[in-house]
């Protein structure tokens, strides 16, 4: 069987990779990696440079993709790079893709996977996301501030957005027992004892809390 991982870089320290990324590019026969030169070169990529050294440190070698990523925003442009995916795919039977920081922030990843799962439903339902260090967590570890501490809540804007600015909520520490209704409503899952003993995951909102190692993803309605 055909496997996909999209694998967050972090934010540039090849020390921010998980391991979870550097046994994907172990189990991977190619990586795919974006770049913004049409001529496919990887002399301004970011991404590309981690990845070498991930492999540097891992002492392997793999083939290395270019997928050239215009940054326009185009549903043409996401249709070429997931179709480089799928071709590489074709060749190979373990794959990874590769994105900067956190694949769930502002990462292209969910405009290909849109396209994959049209493409090929065995491929989407067989990729693995990755999870990665977000450009503003390690912000905040250089310069040892707090994002949200006590009562504070965390607000990530984009700063030119294109269209209508939807919002996704992340509700943290719960109190065992509470009533969830005042939650609100909405595109609601909750993660309960996450990666640990007992682990849940529900695409609801459950409606008591039974353990505190819980949190809710309120998911922002998708425009585009
Ligand atoms: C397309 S978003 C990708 C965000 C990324 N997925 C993350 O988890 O942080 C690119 C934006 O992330 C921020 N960013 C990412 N890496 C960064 C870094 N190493 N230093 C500063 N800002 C960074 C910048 O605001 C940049 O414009």
């Amino acid at each position: 069987m055909k496997k996909l991982y999209m694998v967050s870089l972090g934010p540039g320290d090849v020390e921010l990779l998980t391991l979870k990324a550097l046994n994907a590019f172990k189990d991977s026969q190619a990586i795919c990696v974006p770049t913004k030169s049409e001529d496919r070169s990887f002399g301004k990529s970011i991404s590309y440079k981690i990845v070498k050294n991930a492999l540097d440190v891992l002492k392997e070698e793999k083939e290395i993709v270019p997928v050239y990523s215009p940054m326009r925003f185009l549903q043409e442009d996401w249709e070429k790079e997931a179709g480089v995916i799928l071709q590489t795919l074709q060749k190979y039977d373990t794959v990874s893709f590769v994105t900067l920081g956190d694949a769930g922030i502002y990462s292209s990843i969910y405009y290909l996977l849109d396209i994959i799962k049209k493409e090929d439903e065995e491929v989407y339902k067989n990729c693995e996301v990755i999870a990665g260090v977000t450009s503003f967590s390690a912000a905040s570890a250089r310069v040892k501030k707090p994002l949200c501490l006590g009562d504070m809540a965390l607000h990530i804007k984009p700063i030119n957005p294109r269209s209508k600015v939807e919002t996704t909520e992340i509700l943290m520490r719960p109190k065992v027992g509470m009533d969830t209704a005042s939650l609100g409503d909405g595109d609601f899952y909750t993660f309960e004892n996450m990666y640990l003993d007992g682990e849940c995951i529900t695409p609801k909102k459950i409606s008591r809390v039974k353990k505190y190692m819980t949190l809710f993803i309120n998911f922002a309605k998708r425009l585009s």
